[in-house]
């Protein structure tokens, strides 16, 4: 009897509380509303009750029009029995919808500001399929097009997307929340003679139609969609990873990845299986505006890497893991995001030191620690955004991309480790990869899990560990931990000897890598005479230097002393480097002064066309003073 009520009284809410506004627990449960989409203040979707299943996506790209068209159809679950699919869109023009074959109404709202317009599309309790035809318009801020000359060779034009944080609504209606999870098959006409790959099992060769068919059955974020059209061609490194990239390209490309194979190994040896497959990468044309960009199975990547002397393959290393770190147990919001970033960068560490030995990785944890302590000192030493736990409401998730979650997140996840040991803490994570495999978790949803699994009652490493300043808390707790200084020590006495008028010849830098070069000039007295910067410049060709971290930091240093011998030099590498991370700082420091901001006027005006929307955006703010 009792059974049968609740049983009545379940269908009786199932039934009348459609509306979902009003929601109470026991509606929540019934229903099964995802609450951890519900917190996503990014997703104008109602993806929380709609279980977005699958995406069908059948697209052409349109390399002069500078346009995707097709449709999108989703196949989908309408486990709360709402009567409209909200979905998000940024910049589309919708033709027109149909549901389960039949031509269907939809309502497109006004645009917000950085969430762009949901779309509305009624549907009842059994729709299962939602068919969306569209096109992209020209803010799309997901897709950078470039023509055959910002290319690698020169010859054909090139398409490369950067979907996350929430661009990839700019090029697919979709739910897009990194809490909203749904496989893919896709179907991509291109102009033949080019070549396409997606974040999906993808395929080797080019065909002669132009058609390319993609399937990614494992349930991914919209942010991990991704595509890459272009004249491409592939190398294998051993039977499960290899490389992609312009024909001019591959042969540096393949001598640089060597030992991504072994990485991927070592990772696996860490943290359990690799679980997608295969693990490709991709290199870009250099307008390519972030480093790395972890899209499931096929890894893209800036060419600024590629040293030649496979010193900067920890971005990999980085990308790789987000294989477990992200891709696999996703932030379930951008208030979130050290979930992804932080654990990514203590697994890229991880996967280095296995590699290459830990005095080696120490180089890693201090650059990043100098990062941090600069990185708090310009966000403000109270500043919220200083939290490990970000708000982001109403504002550019990006706003959220700066080295704190990056930083703050591994040196605490570093911090655990040495608390805990590093036996232990291993077993930790591994763990909370299988138990979280191919879910979402929210911080505070980790720290009940910290607590179960690894803390238990054991107060005084909670003393220890001080978890509330770590993530509720502004700067950086004093129990930081801090990286061995073996080889910087000995980077510190030659800088030592230097500023004491040694010439520069005579310091011992034999075999320096490009993180002890990176910590010698960082650690320079802010601005150096032009004669001093003149001599190093004479002794280690720094103006000249092919590596793209050392050469940024070396521009900023000498737009800092105006040493004029390198302004050349930089604006050949602020012509075609497209990579944020290097373009803020130094056109940063050019507009602290009127002459450097004339330069930085005269120069973003040439080159902006080769960078990326999203770097245009942040840089029309910086040196064009836009709002
Ligand atoms: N997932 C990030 C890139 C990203 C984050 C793009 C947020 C847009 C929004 C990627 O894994 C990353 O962190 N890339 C770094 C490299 C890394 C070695 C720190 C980059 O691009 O510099
Ligand atoms: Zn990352």
């Amino acid at each position: 009897m009792l059974r049968t009520t609740s049983l009545l009284l379940l269908v009786l809410i199932t039934v009348t509380s459609c509306h979902y506004k009003e929601r109470t627990a026991e509606y929540k449960k019934a229903h099964m509303v995802d609450s951890m989409v519900l917190r996503d203040v990014h997703t104008l979707s109602n993806a929380a009750y709609v279980d977005m299943q699958h995406l069908d996506l059948d697209i052409a790209v349109d390399m002069d029009k500078k346009m995707i068209a097709g449709s999108a159809t989703w196949k989908i679950n309408n486990k709360c029995n709402v009567n409209e699919l909200v979905l998000d869109t940024y910049d589309l023009t919708i033709d027109n919808v149909s549901v389960d074959g039949k031509p269907a109404t939809f309502k497109l709202d006004p645009p917000i500001k950085f969430l762009g317009s949901a779309l509305h599309i009624p549907i009842d309790a059994k729709t299962r399929l939602v068919k969306i035809t569209y096109k992209t318009g020209a803010d799309a801020r997901a897709l950078q097009w470039l023509s055959a000359d910002q290319t690698h060779d020169k010859h054909f034009p090139f398409l490369y997307t950067q979907s996350e944080s929430i661009y990839a609504r700019s090029w697919i209606p979709c739910a897009d929340g990194p809490g909203i999870r749904f496989s893919y098959n896709a179907r991509v006409q291109v102009p033949t003679g080019l070549m396409a790959l997606m974040s999906a099992e993808n395929q080797y060769e080019k065909s002669d139609s132009g058609i390319y068919h993609f399937r990614m059955t494992i349930p991914i974020p919209a942010y991990l969609m991704a595509l890459a059209v272009g004249d491409i061609t592939f190398k294998n490194i051993d039977e499960r990873t290899g490389v992609f990239a312009e024909p001019g390209m591959i042969d540096k490309a393949r001598w640089e990845f060597e030992d991504v194979g072994k990485m991927v190994s070592y990772a696996e040896q860490l943290y359990g299986p690799y679980r997608w497959g295969r693990y490709d990468v991709i290199v870009l044309p250099s307008g390519f505006p972030i480093g790395g960009m972890e899209n499931p199975r096929l890894t893209f990547c800036t060419p600024t890497i590629i040293a030649g002397d496979r010193s900067l393959v920890s971005l990999i290393a980085h990308e790789l893991a987000h294989s477990w770190s992200g891709n696999l147990v996703t932030n379930a919001t951008w208030d979130d995001f050290w979930l992804n970033e932080g654990f990514t960068d203590y697994f890229e560490r991880r996967i280095v030191e296995q590699m290459l030995g830990s005095s080696y990785s120490d180089m890693l944890w201090e650059l990043g620690y100098q990062d941090l302590v600069d990185n708090v000192k310009s966000l403000g030493e109270k500043s919220n955004d200083t939290w490990l736990k970000l708000d982001l409401k109403g504002r550019d998730p990006d706003d959220g991309l700066t080295d704190i979650p990056y930083e703050k997140g591994s040196h605490f996840l570093k911090l655990i480790e040495i608390n805990v040991g590093r036996d232990k803490f291993d077993r930790f994570l591994k763990k909370y990869f299988d138990d979280h495999a191919f879910k979402t978790i929210t911080t505070e949803a980790f720290l009940t899990y910290l607590d179960t699994a690894l803390i238990k009652d054991d107060t005084v490493l909670k003393r220890k560990l001080d978890i509330q300043a770590w993530v509720y808390g502004p700067g950086i707790p004093a129990n930081c931990p801090r990286a061995g200084q073996e080889r910087f020590a000995k980077v510190d006495a030659e800088r030592d000897k230097f500023l004491n008028d040694v010439p520069p010849l005579q310091l011992a830098t034999v075999n320096w890598t490009t993180h002890e070069w990176l910590h010698f000039l960082r650690n320079m007295p802010p601005a150096l005479s032009v004669n001093q910067l003149h001599q190093l410049d004479m002794a280690f060709n720094f103006s000249n230097s092919g590596n793209s971290e050392i050469a940024d930091l070396w521009f900023i240093m000498s737009v800092r002393s105006n040493y004029s011998f390198a302004f050349p030099q930089m604006e050949t590498f602020l012509s075609s480097v497209g990579r944020r991370k290097f373009l803020e700082p130094l056109y940063g420091e050019m507009m602290k002064t009127p002459k450097g901001e004339e330069m930085a006027k005269r120069l973003y005006n040439s080159y902006r066309k080769n960078y990326h929307p999203l770097a245009q955006e942040s840089l029309d703010r910086l040196v064009l003073k836009k709002v």
